[in-house]
């Protein structure tokens, strides 16, 4: 990956270090954003500076590190005002509880967190402390209202700590923290303008009041999708079936239950969307006829009637004026015969398959794609689902672009004249 950003000039990372002892391993997060291309100009706050040497840094960015607001010559050369504009991306690896605390606060009594406060550039948070630091309710809602304002979070890894405990707060790995940041960035205004509907999630259709039918999809592809989107400027509606992740923040989430719910509100929402990406797990079946009184076990077997649930991507692809269509297809076998089948019966424009069962897809944190669409595909390596839902993302934004580029009408069964 070249890190070059859309006036095809060196993206720009402004990296910021706090005080924590995670600080030994920023250096290696310089060095590989430095060989993905990227321009990286380092700043250090006085904690940083008990832990890494300025010299380290300035070895590894071939920049001299900032560490002060009130350096008369370094602010001669560039103003933390200019430098503030410098900046693509701000990430901050690693952030501490007491910068974060500082940043929620609005503060500016350092270099860093004027910058943070001065620039206009996208701020990510590798946050990095002890596991009880991170999950203080101070600090938990510092991350909350950080992460309100748009600012992203990478991490903090589970694991064991410097202090001898395990748990979450490790700061996340340097490459991938290189990755993702460099990989969000090239996305930037790559869906500038448009509305994208997401579905996200299982749903769940009721045998009596205390049971349901539903299946193992986490969500997490689908959140994922929503928030590449995001990343990439459009304007996103997430419609989501019942999970246990966070919103991202940005988009309008929309909670529904079932099928028949998650179909009314792809319905409305959809009115006016460029891009429709289904990444939910509909049911395909919920029962006939659900019990209103809990279902009692006084037989030894037991039927429930099913009923087929609506299709939410089939019932869009036939109506008028639909948008640009992205499904996904989870096989457990004959990946490509089944999802280009799949693409074609319910009349997609790409569709994105994975192959499932035996540990893969289902609530895993990383996944592997193959994406398809009439004449072309492409494979997208196994990654974490966030990265994943960033590739297929400019994947989606580059075809989308091209497919407006030459008035293809947008059912593309129509095009091949069936
Ligand atoms: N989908 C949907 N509504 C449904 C079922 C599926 O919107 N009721 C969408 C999914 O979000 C996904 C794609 O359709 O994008 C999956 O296609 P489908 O043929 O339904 O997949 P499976 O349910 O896996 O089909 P099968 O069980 O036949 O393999």
């Amino acid at each position: 990956m070249s890190a070059v950003s859309p006036e095809s000039r060196p993206q720009r990372v402004l990296l910021g270090v706090s005080g924590g002892i995670a600080a030994y391993k920023t250096p290696d997060l310089v060095r590989r954003l430095v060989e993905r291309g990227a321009e990286v100009q380092v700043v250090m706050t006085p904690g940083a500076l008990e832990f890494v040497t300025a010299h380290t840094f300035q070895a590894v960015s071939g920049r001299p590190v900032r560490t002060d607001l009130w350096d008369s010559a370094a602010e001669a050369a560039m103003g933390h005002i200019e430098l503030a504009r410098w900046a693509d991306a701000v990430v901050i690896a690693p952030a501490t509880a007491d910068f974060i605390a500082r940043l929620a606060h609005g503060l500016a009594d350092d270099l860093l967190s004027t910058l943070c406060l001065a620039t206009s550039a996208p701020i990510t948070l590798a946050p990095a402390m002890n596991r009880l630091m991170w999950s203080n309710p101070a600090t938990q809602s510092n991350v909350r209202l950080l992460e309100s304002r748009g600012i992203a979070l990478l991490g903090p890894a589970v694991g064991e700590q410097a202090c001898g405990e395990t748990g979450a707060g490790r700061m996340m790995e340097p490459r991938e923290i290189a990755d993702t940041v460099l990989s969000r960035q090239s996305l930037a205004g790559a869906m500038s303008g448009l509305k994208v509907v997401v579905t996200a999630g299982p749903t769940r259709e009721r045998i009596d009041p205390v049971r349901f039918l539903s299946n193992r999809s986490s969500g997490k592809m689908g959140y994922a999708v929503a928030a590449a989107a995001r990343d990439a400027g459009a304007k996103v509606v997430l419609v989501s079936g019942p999970v246990n992740i966070p919103p991202p923040p940005g988009t309008t989430v929309v909670n529904v239950e079932t099928a028949e719910q998650m179909l009314d509100a792809v319905r409305s929402h959809v009115i006016g969307a460029d891009i429709f990406i289904a990444a939910a797990a509909v049911s395909d079946y919920k029962a006939a006829q659900p019990s209103s009184k809990k279902i009692k076990k006084t037989q030894d077997a037991l039927s429930i009637a099913l009923a087929r649930t609506p299709d939410v991507l089939g019932t869009v692809a036939r109506s008028d004026n639909r948008p640009f269509l992205v499904g996904f297809a989870a096989e457990t076998e004959d990946v490509e015969r089944n999802a280009l089948a799949k693409m074609e019966s319910k009349r997609l424009e790409m569709i994105a398959a994975n192959r499932v069962g035996d540990g893969l897809g289902f609530d895993q944190d990383d996944n592997a794609l193959t994406v398809y669409w009439q004449g072309g595909k492409q494979e997208l390596a196994l990654t974490s689902k966030a990265d994943l839902a960033r590739q297929l993302i400019g994947v989606v934004a580059k075809r989308y672009a091209e497919r407006a580029a030459v008035g293809e009408p947008r059912d593309p069964v129509t095009r091949v004249g069936n």
